[in-house]
């Protein structure tokens, strides 16, 4: 291994930038397993460090990305030998450590996770941050008494990464799904995943006070902003919405009738949490949670499309989730 292949963000002053680039091995960040990276999910997280367009990035230079799947190169851990299959995501990849938007990356073995069988090195890139979240946001929805008897789910920004994996996996457990989307010529796509409807953002009527018509047992939401206060009134008895995300928004207006009156439970989704908890999520996406459509929610895009890839995520053009392939060129 010489020089490799790399996207890198640079200080510029602000927030930092990124480009393409080679880097060696004397470059690697700390730990003790050298991975052979086979893929990596492009997140809208990822998309913002690389723009600077928030600020993410905590050391300079990074390496960005925030989930990867490979193979082990070397490893001074007797846990992993050459040649295993492995993935990784959070703990600081992307913005305080070297992430996956590189051939090789080395990392400490506590964060790198084998692949359970059931499923592919891409399939599990496919998955990546943005599919453990919904597995997390899906246990807790289950722990506050989600069942598919009790109603319609929502899932908005639902051709996005999170929300087209969020919308196969719900319906594949028995839920009714309705997706929003901004991109209402994806219905087709949306209803393959399994949404039994498809509503589309520019004709809903958003509304305003502090209850609506209960329409919702259950919402993910990766959006925030209006829709996320729109949830909130439109949620049945003791519904439950888990806030997964802020796409459109990091904030919103609310009013507590809907929790007083109603029992609206709004639960609050973060990936950092314990392995222990991270294994028993990915065992269950890999087994009886695992979305039906991995092959077609996921785009194999070549490293070098990396930068136009970041604009189509923070256009909001892209359906499902773009994973850079690195035997693509
Ligand atoms: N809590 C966690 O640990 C965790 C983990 C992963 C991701 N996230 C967060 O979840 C969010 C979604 O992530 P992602 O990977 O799914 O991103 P993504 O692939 O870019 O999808 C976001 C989707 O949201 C919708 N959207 C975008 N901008 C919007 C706007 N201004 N107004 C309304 N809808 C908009 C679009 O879907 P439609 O066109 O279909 O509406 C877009 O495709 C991000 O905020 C991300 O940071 C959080």
């Amino acid at each position: 291994m010489r020089g490799f292949r790399a996207y890198r963000i640079h200080d510029d002053g602000k927030f930092g930038d990124g480009r393409l680039e080679s880097m060696t091995p004397e470059e690697f960040d700390s730990g003790n397993v050298v991975l052979r990276i086979a893929y990596a999910g492009v997140n809208y997280k990822d998309a913002l460090t690389a723009r600077g367009r928030a600020r993410m990035a905590r050391k300079f230079p990074l390496v960005g990305g925030t989930d990867l799947s490979g193979t082990v190169e070397s490893s001074e851990d007797p846990r992993f030998k050459p040649g295993d299959p492995v993935f990784l995501h959070s703990f600081g990849l992307g913005s305080h450590h070297d992430g996956g938007f590189a051939e090789f990356g080395r990392f400490p073995a506590e964060w790198v996770f084998g692949l359970p069988g059931g499923l592919t090195l891409f399939e599990a890139a496919v998955l990546g941050v943005a599919g453990h979240s919904v597995g997390v946001a899906l246990e807790l929805m289950q722990k506050n008494g989600l069942v598919p008897g009790r109603g319609r789910v929502l899932v908005n920004g639902a051709t996005g990464g999170v929300g087209s994996i969020a919308v196969d996996l719900l319906s594949k457990l028995g839920f009714d799904v309705v997706a929003l989307t901004g991109k209402i010529d994806e219905s087709d796509y949306l209803r393959s995943l399994g949404a039994c409807e498809v509503l589309d953002r520019r004709s809903v009527d958003f509304g305003a006070g502090p209850l609506g018509t209960e329409r919702w047992a259950g919402a993910i939401d990766s959006v925030g902003g209006t829709q996320l206060e729109w949830l909130i009134r439109t949620m049945r008895r003791d519904g439950v919405i888990a806030s997964i995300g802020n796409a459109a928004s990091n904030e919103f207006a609310g009013n507590v009738l809907p929790f007083i009156l109603r029992g609206v439970r709004l639960i609050g989704v973060n990936v950092n949490n314990p392995v222990e908890s991270k294994l028993r999520i990915w065992r269950r996406m890999a087994a009886d949670w695992k979305p039906r459509h991995l092959e077609r929610i996921g785009r194999r895009i070549p490293f070098s499309a990396l930068p136009q890839a970041f604009e189509d995520l923070l256009a909001a053009r892209v359906r499902g989730r773009q994973v850079v392939d690195f035997s693509l060129g």
